[in-house]
C-alpha cells in the first residue's frame, strides 16, 4: 500500500478507531461460551489484556489479542476456545537458548494450533532481533535449543531431520532446470523419474511457473519472484502428508509489483491448494502480513518472546484488491499500533 493512500485514507481511519474499539471489548463469558460451540477462526473480534510471563510482568503490561479468548498463557493457544485438533502444529515450550552470554530465549513458549479442516497462514512480526528468524530455525530444525521441548504435529523432528525453510537469499540450485529443482526431494527419496516429474509439475502449476519448468533456476534465467517460486515449490514437494511452509522474509528482496505478484501466489496456494497448509511467514511488512494471515504473532526482544497474536478477520479468498478496503486498513492500523510498545 503506498503512503499516499493510508495517509488520504487517515481520517477515515481515526474515525473508524472508535468503531474498532466497539468491537473490541473484554471478554465475556458467554462470547467465550459460543466460540466454543463451533465459531471457527474468523469469528467475532474481542480484546483483552494478559500479562505472560515474569518477565514481562517486570517490564511492560502487554496487551494480548487473540479473539479474547485464550487463557492467560496463551502466546497463541486457543485450546478449548475453538474447534482445534488436539495435536497442535506447532508446540514450543520450555525453549532457552543463548549464544556465548546472550540469551536469546528465555522460557519461550509459542503455540500454533490446529484448526480442524482448514489452513492457516500465520505471520510473525516484531523487532529487528527479537528472535524471528531463530524461531523458525526451531521449528525446521536448524537450530537446536540449549533446552525445551519443539513438537510439529505432535512429534519433536527426528536427529538429521528438517523442514525446509524459503530464506530471503535465493536457494535455487542454479546448475538445475525448474523441473529438477521442484522434483530433487523426491529424487532423493528414490522416487521414479516419470512420478516425481508429474508431481513437480503440479507443484509448479501451482506456484504459476508452469511453461519455465525447462529454463535453468539461475538469476540470468528467471526473475527473483521466479526463483522464490522455485523454492516454494520444491519446499512443498519436500513434505507428505501435512504441509508447513516456512518463510524467512522471502519477498524482501523483491520490488513492489514482483511482491504483490508473490502475495498473489501465496493466496492462490492457500486458497486452491487441497493440502490445507500451515503456513508461516516472516515478515516487516505490516502490509503484507495483514493482507496474507489469519493471525499474527508479534515478538518482542530481550528475551525473544511472543507478546501479541491478533486475528485477522478478514475472511478467506483474500486478494491484493482488498488492499483498498477500509477493513483491510482498519488492521493494519491496528497492527502499527500494537507494534508501538
Ligand atoms: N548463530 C548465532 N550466533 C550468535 N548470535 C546469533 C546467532 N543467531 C542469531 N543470533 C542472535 O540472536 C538474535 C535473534 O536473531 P534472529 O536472526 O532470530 O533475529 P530476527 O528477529 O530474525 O531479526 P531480523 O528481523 O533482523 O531478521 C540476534 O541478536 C542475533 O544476533
Ligand atoms: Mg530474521
Amino acid at each position: 500500500m503506498s503512503n499516499g493512500l493510508f495517509n488520504a485514507l487517515g481520517g477515515a481511519i481515526q474515525q473508524t478507531k472508535d468503531a474498532l474499539s466497539e468491537i473490541v471489548m473484554p471478554v465475556m463469558p458467554e462470547v467465550q461460551q459460543s466460540q466454543t460451540n463451533g465459531s471457527n477462526f474468523f469469528g467475532a473480534s474481542t480484546e483483552t489484556q494478559l500479562i505472560h510471563s515474569p518477565v514481562v510482568q517486570a517490564t511492560q503490561t502487554v496487551q494480548h489479542i487473540c479473539n479474547g479468548l485464550c487463557n492467560a498463557t496463551c502466546d497463541g493457544d486457543c485450546r478449548g476456545k475453538y474447534d482445534i485438533e488436539d495435536t497442535d502444529v506447532i508446540r514450543i515450550e520450555g525453549v532457552h537458548k543463548s549464544f556465548g552470554n546472550f540469551k536469546l530465549f528465555d522460557d519461550f513458549k509459542m503455540i500454533i494450533p490446529d484448526f480442524k479442516g482448514q489452513g492457516q497462514f500465520i505471520s510473525i512480526l516484531g523487532k529487528s532481533g527479537c528472535g524471528k528468524s531463530c524461531t523458525l530455525d526451531l521449528i525446521s530444525g536448524l537450530l537446536k535449543p540449549d533446552q525445551g521441548t519443539i513438537k510439529i504435529y505432535g512429534k519433536p523432528l527426528k536427529p538429521f531431520e528438517a523442514i525446509p525453510k524459503v530464506f530471503q537469499q535465493y536457494s535455487a540450485f542454479p546448475y538445475m532446470t525448474v523441473l529438477e529443482n521442484v522434483a530433487l526431494p523426491l529424487k532423493m527419496k528414490g522416487t521414479p523419474e516419470n512420478e516425481r516429474n508429474e508431481k513437480a509439475m503440479e507443484m509448479i502449476k501451482l506456484v504459476g511457473l508452469d511453461g519455465k519448468e525447462h529454463n535453468w533456476a539461475s538469476r540470468s534465467n528467471l526473475s527473483g519472484g521466479q526463483l522464490q517460486r522455485v523454492s516454494i515449490a520444491r519446499s512443498l514437494m519436500a513434505q507428505e502428508d501435512r504441509v508447513l511452509l516456512l518463510l524467512d522474509e522471502p519477498f524482501s528482496a523483491l520490488d513492489f509489483i514482483m511482491r504483490e505478484q508473490m502475495q498473489e501466489t501465496l493466496l492462490n496456494l492457500y486458497n486452491t491448494s487441497k493440502m490445507d497448509p500451515t503456513i508461516i511467514l516472516v515478515t516487516h511488512q505490516i502490509d503484507e502480513a495483514v493482507l496474507l494471515s489469519n493471525r499474527i504473532y508479534i515478538m518482542a526482544p530481550n528475551p525473544g518472546r511472543v507478546v501479541k497474536t491478533l486475528d485477522i478477520e478478514l475472511g478467506p479468498n483474500r486478494t491484493t484488491a482488498m488492499k483498498k478496503s477500509l477493513k483491510y486498513l482498519e488492521y493494519v492500523s491496528k497492527v502499527e499500533d500494537l507494534m508501538q510498545f
